[in-house]
Parts: structure tokens; C-alpha cells; sequence
């Protein structure tokens, strides 16, 4: 099997440990890719490598800087990377957030290049690479997560050979070459990508995008169209999509639990929020690719053109603080700020507040209970991978009787476009008339979209994405074995 020795790579780690006065406390991430593939590693009992930024992160591991996860129950390995801060404003906030991030993204305004960071992105990579090397054996799958990984797998692959299988998920958008060519070191990317065995995106446009971007910029790769196989140097690359899923039974079961009811009716009442208002929740990183202020202004549009909607509409905004180190991150958190502030002081009245911020960390439970009683769900990047909100959204919506109003460009739309209301996020006057739309179209109209949207988030969840996944290992496997 696949997973047998499996080693997984990523930035971000699975548990990380800070001080709680003298004693040390262990946090996981809520959502998100780590926590989903923490009960993969579990069942797998393989190596997970990735950076450890834990305050109290030295303290628990052993002089291989490994700790075995989770605490309680130890099933697997967790190797940690130590950051100096150079290489954290260089490699994280430099060459990954400010260069790569960006430009998948398709923002070139956005992106600051600074040779010292591409340096540094070079030598961290390098760093996981070799670390990958060490925790894989012979016969390993090593499977790199995401774009702070570009070079890494070309390293290790001059390193193993073809004694180790690997595999790497993108999870942000491929753009078009046009745009990902603007990159100075475009050409070392895609070459150290192509050393991978398997590279995944969410959804077929990415990997078409991949493969002309390959095409337009090697004259010796030959490539099999409809296969969506890579052809270059001793190992062929296949490119192929798997849109990701989220632990659908686990949000359901949470979003159904009796502290989820005791959550909703606290929070409307420290809100203010009345039990008959229409409640609308946004929930995502602050990000220039959200589409925050593109919704905000929809929504001001939407009270302007529908005033009988004033005191009865209520947007609940969740949005956290991220990457707050680089400008642009926080020219948004100060537009969004702004914004929302206008609209409630344009509308906002002593018993109603249109817009509701919530700033404290909401644990799963209250998070899922948010998107069950939520009667829409606002979801307009401007530009997103793939979206698990939408689908986390999707899957606690036990009633059916919710709306997703959903960004034609985010990933998740290939998948749940044909039921959400699909909205383009710069088309105000298109957003506020779809926001309408959902409020007043009939509950059946409203339950059918959500039942199929439900159908299909269940039916392509997690485990299903990680199955797909590793069944496509199995099978490469087995046809290299065949040739070979
Ligand atoms: C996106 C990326 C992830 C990243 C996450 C949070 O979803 O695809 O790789 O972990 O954002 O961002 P951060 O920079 O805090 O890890």
C-alpha cells in the first residue's frame, strides 16, 4: 500500500506546543489540511515533516528533533524543522507569500521579488528535502503539500532515484503561463514539480494550465494530452485533478451536538441578533483573494436597493488575522475594517448592527453551529484553490434550508456550481439581486439545491479525496513496475 512509510511534508504542522505558564500545552489546527490529514498519518504511522514554530516546540522532542503525535495517543512521527528568522521573512513571508502566493493567484501587483528571498526559498527547500530523504525508505511515498514545496522534490529525487515514490498536492490555483511566466525562476519551478511522480491540483483548469505553461516553456517535453502525462527527463509526471473534500460525517455530527445548540443561542443573544433575522456568515482567512471588500460593498448595495431588508439582515463576519508581517496583508485587514465600518454606520441603528465582527477564535463546534442556523453563506474570492468554507458550510446544513452563494472563481465551483447561486464578486449590482435572490426564492427551491449540494459533498469527502489519491499512487506503481 501507498501509505506504507509514508512521509508527508508540509509548512504547517499538525500539533504544535506552546507554554501555559510553566506547563506545556499542545494545540491543533481546527480546519484545513493538516487537520485532515492528521487521522491519515494515524491509520498510516508514517512521518510527518514540517516547521516547527511551537514556542515550546524544542522542549518535547528528542535529539533527532522527532516527536511522536498525537500526545495522548502516539501513533505516528512528527520531525521538526527549526526557522531562523531570516529564513522565516525570506522563505514564508518573502518567497512564498509574497511571490508564489500572488502570483498563482494571477495578482502581479501583489507580488515583491527580492533575489535574497528566492535564495532562501532555495535553501529551505533543500533543508526539507534532505530531512524527507532521511525519514523516507526504500519504497516510501513522500507526498509534498502545497507551493512552499516547488524545488524540494527535484532534490530528493537526484537523492533516491526512483527508490521513492512522490507526490505532490498544489492546493493554491495554477495560473495561466501569460501569468506565471512573469516569475524570474518559472523555469526551476516546473522543473523541480516535474521530478514528481504524481502532481494533483483541485480542479482540471489547473492542470491544463500546468501542462501548456510545461509546454510553452520546453521545447524537449513531450506530452500526453489526454492522459495528462509529462514527458521529461527519466520520470514522466502525471497531472491530475482531485477537487478536496472536507470530514463531512464528523462536521455533521459536531454541527448536531448539544453544545452546538447551546453556542447559537448564546451568541445571538450576546449578539443582539433576533431569532426571526436573516443571518448571512462569511468565514475566511483575511486574504486579498477572498473577496471581503468586493462583499461588503454587496451587501451595502443589496440594504441601499432593498431597504425593507434594513433591521432584519445580518451579516456575520468571521475573519481571522494571517500573514500580517507583509503590507498588502495588512493594507486589506484596514480596507476591510473600513469597510464594514461604513456600512454600519451608514445603516446601523441602536437595536440593529448590519454587520456582526466576530474577533475571538470560535472552536469547531461553534463554527459548525454558526453555518447550521447561518440562513446564507457568502463565499466570493476573487481567486481560490478550492474553498473548504463553501463545503464545510455545505455539510452542516442539516435542515437543507441554507443558501450558498458561491464565487465563479473558486475551485469548489466545478463542483457545487451547478446548485449554489453563483455570483461573479466584482459584479455588485449581479451579487446584492443573488443575495436577494436566496432570501426570496421558495424553500424548496432552496432545500433541492442544498440536498444535491449535500449529496455530493458527502459523497466526495476527505477520505474519498485521499483514497483517490493513493489508489492513483497504487496504480503508477504498478505500471512502473510493469515497464521497469
Ligand atoms: C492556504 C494554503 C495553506 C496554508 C493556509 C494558511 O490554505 O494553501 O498551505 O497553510 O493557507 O496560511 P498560513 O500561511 O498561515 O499557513
Amino acid at each position: 500500500a501507498p501509505t506504507e512509510g509514508l512521509v508527508v511534508v508540509s509548512n504547517r504542522e499538525p500539533y504544535s506546543h506552546s507554554y501555559d505558564g510553566d506547563e506545556i500545552t499542545v494545540e491543533r489546527p481546527v480546519g484545513g489540511l493538516t487537520a485532515g490529514l492528521d487521522p491519515v498519518m494515524q491509520r498510516a504511522s508514517g512521518t510527518w515533516v514540517a516547521w516547527g514554530d511551537g514556542e515550546a516546540d524544542r522542549e518535547v522532542v528528542d535529539e533527532d528533533d522527532r516527536v511522536r503525535v498525537p500526545p495522548e495517543d502516539p501513533s505516528y512521527t512528527l520531525r521538526r524543522i527549526w526557522l531562523d528568522d531570516d529564513e522565516v521573512e525570506e522563505y514564508y513571508y518573502g518567497y512564498s507569500n509574497q511571490v508564489l502566493w500572488p502570483l498563482c493567484h494571477s495578482d502581479r501587483g501583489r507580488i515583491t521579488y527580492e533575489p535574497r528571498f528566492w535564495k532562501r526559498y532555495r535553501d529551505v527547500n533543500r533543508r526539507f528535502a534532505e530531512a524527507a530523504s532521511e525519514e523516507a525508505d526504500s519504497g516510501s511515498l513522500i507526498w509534498f503539500q502545497d507551493y512552499h514545496f516547488g524545488l524540494a522534490p527535484e532534490m530528493v529525487r537526484r537523492d533516491r532515484g526512483e527508490e521513492v515514490t512522490l507526490a505532490h498536492f498544489w492546493h493554491i490555483p495554477w495560473p495561466t503561463w501569460d501569468d506565471f511566466r512573469v516569475c524570474p525562476q518559472s523555469e526551476q519551478l516546473l522543473e523541480g514539480l516535474l521530478a514528481n511522480d504524481l502532481l494533483g491540483f483541485h480542479v482540471d483548469r489547473f492542470c491544463a494550465q500546468f501542462l501548456e505553461g510545461v509546454d510553452a516553456c520546453f521545447d524537449d517535453a513531450v506530452i500526453d494530452w489526454d492522459a495528462g502525462v509529462v514527458h521529461r527527463g527519466d520520470t514522466p509526471t502525471l497531472v491530475e485533478s482531485f477537487p478536496m473534500g472536507v470530514d463531512a460525517d464528523r462536521i455533521q455530527r459536531l454541527a448536531d451536538s448539544g453544545e452546538a445548540e447551546a453556542f447559537w443561542d448564546s451568541f445571538r443573544d450576546e449578539r443582539g441578533i433576533d431569532a426571526d433575522a436573516i443571518v448571512a456568515v462569511g468565514v475566511d482567512r483575511l486574504d486579498y483573494t477572498k473577496g471581503i471588500p468586493e462583499r461588503l460593498r454587496a451587501i451595502e448595495y443589496f440594504l441601499d436597493s432593498y431597504p425593507e431588508f434594513r433591521g432584519e439582515f445580518v451579516y456575520v463576519q468571521k475573519a481571522s488575522e494571517s500573514r500580517s508581517e507583509i503590507p498588502a496583508y495588512r493594507e486589506i485587514q484596514r480596507e476591510v475594517a473600513e469597510t464594514a465600518e461604513r456600512v454600519n454606520d451608514r445603516f446601523g441603528t441602536d437595536e440593529w448592527k448590519p454587520v456582526v465582527n466576530v474577533t475571538e477564535m470560535l472552536p469547531a463546534t461553534a463554527l459548525y453551529s454558526l453555518y447550521r442556523h447561518a440562513d446564507l453563506a457568502l463565499v466570493s474570492s476573487v481567486r481560490d484553490g478550492m474553498n473548504l468554507v463553501a463545503e464545510e458550510y455545505v455539510a452542516s446544513q442539516l435542515e437543507n434550508e441554507g443558501a450558498l452563494v458561491l464565487s465563479d472563481f473558486a475551485g469548489v465551483d466545478d463542483t457545487l456550481g451547478d446548485y449554489a447561486y453563483t455570483i461573479n464578486p466584482y459584479a455588485t449590482e449581479e451579487f446584492a439581486e443573488t443575495i436577494h435572490q436566496t432570501i426570496t426564492d421558495s424553500p424548496t427551491e432552496r432545500r433541492n439545491r442544498m440536498r444535491q449540494m449535500r449529496q455530493l459533498v458527502a459523497a466526495y469527502d476527505l477520505d474519498a479525496w485521499m483514497d483517490d489519491i493513493f489508489e492513483t499512487v497504487a496504480e503508477l506503481r504498478a505500471e512502473s513496475a510493469d515497464s521497469g
